[in-house]
């Protein structure tokens, strides 16, 4: 468990610490795009029958590092593990994404919430990671992740996906108090969670508030931004015993549609925040006065277009971040801005990782 890293780029550029080059995964870089994934998935089933499964979810955990020579592995999973576990029943429906059986709308819905055992009810979710970090043998280091307070509370309260938010945001005008009391146990959920993937062996954590950015100024202030700022706060990312600060266990706050609250999140405590691609990195970095590493920002739709547009992209998205950072690209994580979706090509994958690499390395 306690190997050094063969490749620590990723970390040191969380710290922002020199990097011989800018470290580069992607959000989504398990899945349907990957033939071998396809082929892992139907001979398993479902995907939660390989998310529950800690060898499968470490098989395609692994399967884009043995194509490209990414700098991070993130846990196979889902951020929808936590209100499963609730009590809530997540199940898919084919072509229609996450659904549940309960949903959370009154208050007396939420009072019946609690923050699941983490080595029982979650504990599919450990044995992955320490799987996952038994067979990685330190070649790169494993992401732990969860979803944002906010963004769960989205899902259980419209009971899935959603177009407009109108039920939580009905919610949010109505009865305030109900959906406060939602996020604060979330919270307490997203904490312990983190902290147990923490324990087994994650050496960083992505919380993903994935519809932070539906929310008006206010509402964003009032619902989704205060939890994140608690769990920047109150995550224990150090072993007592160690004491060493350069050590923490870095946070990650990303969130689509963040661009108007960078200057609060770098503010927040979290080691790094990763941004979407509708503001420029060098902007992003201006507002963040270095505070913060910063993850991203390549539109995903860039993968559809040809190996030359990729490479003058990913260029243009490295030059703006070392223009808003003084010249220097330590403190940046190449990512997409959002996930990758199932139609699109590996072979563009390669050469956007070959560009970020070698771009970067002069
Ligand atoms: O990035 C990775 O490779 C790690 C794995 C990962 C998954 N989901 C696997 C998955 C991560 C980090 C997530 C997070 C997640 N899940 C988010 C936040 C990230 C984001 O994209 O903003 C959200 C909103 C979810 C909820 C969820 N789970 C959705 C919307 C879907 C897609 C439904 C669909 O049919 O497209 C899922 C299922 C899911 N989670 C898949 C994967 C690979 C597709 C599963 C399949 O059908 O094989």
């Amino acid at each position: 468990m306690t190997s050094p890293l063969k490749n620590d780029r990723f970390l040191r550029a969380l710290r922002r610490e020199p990097v011989d080059r800018t470290p580069v995964w992607l959000m989504r870089q398990a899945g349907r795009y990957l033939p071998e994934y396809r082929a892992t998935r139907k001979a398993a089933g479902s995907f939660l029958g390989m998310a529950k499964n800690p060898e499968i979810a470490c098989e395609v955990t692994l399967q884009p590092l043995r194509r490209f020579d990414l700098d991070a592995a993130i846990l196979f999973s889902d951020i929808l593990t936590i209100p499963d576990a609730m009590g809530l029943g997540l199940y898919f429906v084919e072509g229609e994404g996450p659904k549940f059986e309960r949903t959370v709308r009154s208050a007396a819905d939420a009072g019946r919430l609690d923050v699941p055992d983490m080595e029982t009810e979650l504990r599919y979710v450990m044995d992955a990671v320490r799987v996952i970090r038994r067979e990685l043998g330190g070649s790169v280091p494993l992401i732990g992740f969860s979803g944002s307070p906010w963004t769960l509370a989205c899902y259980m309260v419209e009971g899935g996906g959603s177009k407009d938010f109108a039920r939580i945001k009905a919610l949010a005008l109505n009865d305030p108090a109900t959906l406060h009391r939602l996020l604060a146990v979330n919270t307490d959920a997203v904490i312990a969670y983190l902290s147990a993937q923490r324990a087994a062996g994650a050496q960083a954590l992505q919380v993903f508030d994935t519809w932070g950015g539906v929310l008006s100024p206010a509402m964003y202030r009032e619902f989704s931004l205060p939890y994140l700022q608690r769990i920047a706060r109150e995550l224990p990312r150090t072993d007592a015993s160690a004491g060493d600060a350069a050590q923490r266990t870095p946070l990650i706050l990303f969130g689509k549609g963040n661009a108007a609250y960078l200057a609060d999140l770098a503010d927040s405590g979290a080691e790094g925040v990763g941004v979407d691609w509708l503001v420029e990195l060098g902007e992003a970095a201006h507002r963040t006065q270095g505070k913060v590493a910063l993850q991203g920002n390549l539109d995903p739709a860039t993968l559809y277009g040809s190996p030359d547009a990729i490479r003058r992209e990913v260029r243009r998205a490295l030059d703006s971040y070392r223009d808003g950072n003084g010249g220097s690209r330590d403190g940046h994580v190449f990512n997409l801005g959002h996930g990758m979706s199932p139609d699109m090509n590996p072979d563009h994958v390669a050469v956007l990782v070959d560009e970020v690499h070698g771009y970067s390395a002069r």
